[in-house]
């Protein structure tokens, strides 16, 4: 069990090969679940779509297992979709001595401390395994807070790596491959959806996500990796993005936190304590249905189920924010649902 993200698609309904529809949330660990939910609950909650990462699966159970028993879909019986992450973004997030060079990411192996070396080959090779439906090119991953020529290094680097992995891709009609834009925050470098959600303040955030959107092709799914909060996900949709992803409402809700439409509702502050009303009283998930504030309060971080149970709303919440933020485009009615969405969180307009 271990990181699960969620990712939410918005303006998906124009994309017509994406038969599934509309909104993508991806979750996923190392070792093939979303934490604290069962793909029964996922299904339940209209979950289309969740994401793996190859370093991870690569490391546990390995590549080799998973395209052994058939790829990821019957080792983990999951029916719908799912999107693997290249593994260089995980690698450089999650240690500190990952090297990179024109050929790939060295990084010293957790399981032997041994050097090992991900180039853009055995990343695609590795994807190709595991069988996800959306594969990520390898990426040259940079934090946004860094400034000088290494942020221009890692978008020609990225571009170089995206021709590679194509050319390394040996089953593309069935495994869709994304590329992915790298690039900073620099005005003119970047069209970079990577990269993002590294602690840049908000305006460049978006306004790097607006430049991308405008130059990235529009009948072509354009995905903000590793975001975000649920305002992130209405405005960059309003900018014109589709796809996101990220483990803040698995997270969140492992700190005892609900998303709810006035923002968050802290379930381990005393006076949840003998509030017997559900979660969000406008929510219609299982959670909100059959259990009080004051039964989650009781559980959260003392008992896994206050995790689950809570892991299951925000996944639901978040659910129901994508979808409705769809049918809202869909209908033209999306400029109304941005103005009822930042009513619901801002209610003093600030
Ligand atoms: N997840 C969040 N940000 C990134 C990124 O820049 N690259 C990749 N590959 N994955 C990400
Ligand atoms: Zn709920």
């Amino acid at each position: 069990m271990s990181v699960v993200s969620l990712v939410c698609l918005s303006h998906m309904g124009r994309l017509l090969r994406f038969a599934w529809g509309m909104q993508i949330y991806l979750g996923m660990p190392r070792s093939g679940s979303i934490k604290g939910l069962t793909n029964n609950q996922l299904e339940e909650i209209g979950c289309q779509i969740i994401l793996g990462n190859t370093y991870h699966l690569a490391l546990h159970p390995g590549a080799e297992l998973i395209d052994d028993i058939g790829g990821l879909h019957k080792f983990m019986n999951w029916k719908r979709a799912l999107l693997t992450d290249s593994g260089g973004f995980q690698m450089v997030s999650l240690l500190q001595l990952a090297d990179i060079t024109e050929e790939g990411v060295t990084f010293q192996s957790p399981a032997d401390g041994k050097p090992m070396l991900l180039t853009p080959e055995e990343s695609i090779r590795i994807q190709n395994k595991i069988g996800a439906d959306i594969i990520m090119a390898l990426d040259d991953v940079v934090k946004t807070t860094i400034t000088g020529p290494r942020i221009e290094e890692a978008m020609y680097r990225t571009l170089r790596w995206i021709d590679r992995c194509i050319a390394a891709h040996k089953r593309p009609e069935v495994q869709n491959l994304f590329g992915i834009v790298q690039g900073g925050l620099d005005p003119t470098l970047s069209y970079a959806i990577g990269g993002l959600a590294g602690g840049e303040d908000k305006d460049s955030f978006w306004r790097v996500v607006a430049q991308c959107t405008a130059a990235l092709p529009e009948d072509k799914p354009r995905y903000v990796m590793g975001v975000g909060y649920p305002l992130d996900i209405v405005v960059c949709s309003a900018l014109g993005a589709d796809m996101y992803d990220s483990v803040y409402p698995t997270r969140t809700a492992r700190f005892g936190t609900a998303l709810v439409p006035e923002g968050v509702l802290k379930l381990t502050h005393m006076a949840m304590a003998s509030d017997v009303r559900p979660i969000d009283s406008t929510c219609i998930c299982m959670v909100c249905k059959n259990y009080t504030r004051a039964y989650i309060h009781c559980l959260v971080t003392k008992n896994a189920m206050g995790s689950q149970l809570l892991s299951y709303h925000n996944l639901s919440y978040m659910m129901r924010l994508s979808q409705d933020l769809h049918t809202s485009i869909i209908v033209g009615r999306f400029p109304e649902f941005v103005q009822g969405f930042l009513r619901a969180q801002f209610p003093k307009g600030d």
